[in-house]
């Protein structure tokens, strides 16, 4: 790192370059600020792959009434209605923003954007772009907008590797690029990093995106919300590809139906059938392969021809697969693909420490509650990126320069963290098997070496999960099949979930102890 460097202290950082982190620094401007990815910008996040669209109550049928009733609905009693309703009640204008910011929504003739319509809402509300490329289109815009603007300056390389705290406030990052470890100091630190998809097996998730945003918090100390609630996305293309490619809900949403090997539609007598939630949906396909059948998705009667003009990314995807969905039913399995678990904030993003804020899927706001609702993830990481900016910039800095702490911690691995997670929090869950991985992951946690922050993340994914003691929403514990009277999100610290963790392992170890 050079001198160039030292002179970007005391702005404020944004870590991450998917739709969250873009929109928090545009919505700063004119404020300089310091965008830090380390993929190069538009190249790998969830927003980039995301297909469906932004969901946002604009149709003559609709209404944000309709919409807050069903994120409330999805979200299975743990939503946080007020945040529900700002988010919902600024989507349309957030639209409008979007597009005079340079997004090209697919319209009809009149101008007017076609809604598509995604599994448990109520009526026709995703906004989309290029057919199914809609995120790719919004990270296009986006990172236009971004190279026009003077005041952001992006430092494309840097993967940032610990968050410097003193006297409890967050006063910088430590962050290594090509050319090493570099300390920047700031004490206004947006954390933008996207899920944890890449600590399990299947995932749609980018690979890189493994939890760095909730590790870093967590070791500055901040409290994490709701992380045993984990998304599976019902329809992955089944192959041997990873990450996983999708294929949209809006195909089902079109008339796609859900069949096993022999065409039947398991899902026919479901409340909602193909369109019922999508934790419901997600453990049904579950249930099919874990009996040993193949589940496919069939849009031959609904789209046939068609769909190669409706959906040309899935459709591109499913013929590099060596698959034709016009005349061949798709094969598909659920994969993790949305984190409703993330880093406690308040409804303007900050955390439980000063100076830190996250947006977009690495914040827990409340919400998504236990299940999200398609496409309100999209929604809301436009929406309060603007809520954070005016939060981060209310915050007079003071930043000065910062020396490198004496060990710069190596670059994170997931890979030995990956079969323990993809082993005990699946779609469905039992208690000794989270016992098994909390024993497991808690010496890694605790170690020094690569696997250790995937590890504590991880760690405080499966406490949350042992002590989250029913089945709510995408958290089923085949050992507790009910929801409990009272519905309460869960929040925890690093430092409380190792405590926990080392009373949860115990009875595992019983000879550890006498040894
Ligand atoms: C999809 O297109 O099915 C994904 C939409 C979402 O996850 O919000």
């Amino acid at each position: 790192m050079n001198a160039d460097v030292h002179d970007l202290c005391g702005r404020p950082i944004i870590v991450g370059a998917g739709a969250a982190g873009l929109m928090t620094a545009l919505r700063l401007a004119p404020e300089p600020v310091v965008l830090l990815t380390k993929a190069p910008l538009g190249v790998e996040s969830s927003s980039v792959l995301a297909q469906g669209g932004l969901a946002a109550s604009l149709g003559a049928d609709d209404s944000p009434e309709l919409h807050v009733a069903d994120t409330l609905a999805a979200g299975d009693g743990l939503c946080d209605e007020a945040v529900v309703r700002r988010v919902v009640e600024a989507a349309p204008h957030a639209i409008d923003a979007l597009r005079r910011l340079g997004l090209a929504l697919d319209c009809a003739p009149d101008g007017t954007p076609l809604l598509g319509l995604e599994a448990a809402h109520s009526r026709r509300r995703i906004v989309h772009a290029a057919g199914d490329a809609t995120g790719r289109e919004l990270v296009r815009a986006l990172v236009a907008a971004v190279r026009r603007m003077p005041s952001i300056t992006v430092l494309e390389g840097m993967d940032v590797r610990r968050l410097l705290v003193e006297d409890g406030g967050i006063v910088g990052v430590v962050a290594v690029g090509n050319a090493g470890a570099v300390a920047l100091a700031s004490d206004r630190v947006v954390l933008a990093t996207g899920g944890v998809g890449g600590l399990f097996a299947d995932t749609t998730n980018p690979l890189g995106s493994f939890g760095q945003g909730l590790s870093l918090a967590a070791r500055a100390g901040a409290a994490l919300a709701d992380l045993e609630f984990v998304q599976f996305h019902p329809t992955a293309l089944d192959t041997p590809q990873r990450p996983m490619s999708l294929v949209s809900e809006a195909v089902r949403g079109e008339g796609a139906v859900l069949v096993d090997g022999h065409g039947r539609r398991f899902l026919a007598d479901t409340p909602g059938a193909e369109l019922a939630p999508r934790d419901v949906v997600a453990r049904a396909v579950w249930k099919e392969l874990a009996a040993g059948r193949q589940v496919f998705l069939d849009a031959r009667q609904c789209l046939g021809h068609r769909f190669a003009a409706r959906f040309p990314r899935i459709a591109q995807l499913c013929r590099e697969a060596g698959i034709d969905p016009a005349v061949e039913p798709i094969p598909v399995r659920p994969a993790v693909h949305y984190h409703m678990g993330g880093v406690a904030v308040d409804g303007d993003g900050r955390s439980s420490v000063p100076g830190l804020w996250a947006c977009g899927e690495v914040a827990s706001n409340g919400l998504h509650g236990a299940n999200r609702l398609a496409s309100n993830s999209l929604t809301e990481a436009v929406v309060s990126a603007a809520w954070v900016a005016k939060s981060v910039a209310a915050v007079s800095p003071r930043g000065n320069r910062r020396r490198l702490p004496a060990i710069v911690p190596t670059q994170p691995d997931p890979a030995p963290v990956r079969p323990i997670v993809s082993k005990a929090l699946g779609i469905v869950r039992d208690g000794e098997a989270l016992r098994t991985a909390v024993a497991a992951l808690l010496p890694l946690a605790e170690s020094c070496d690569a696997a250790s922050d995937p590890a504590a993340v991880a760690l405080m994914m499966a406490v949350a999960a042992f002590e989250r003691d029913e089945s709510r929403g995408s958290h089923c514990r085949s050992d507790f099949t009910q929801r409990n009277r009272l519905a309460c999100r869960s929040r925890l610290t690093l430092g409380e979930a190792m405590k926990t963790a080392s009373a949860i392992a115990e009875p595992a170890t019983p000879f550890a102890r006498s040894a």
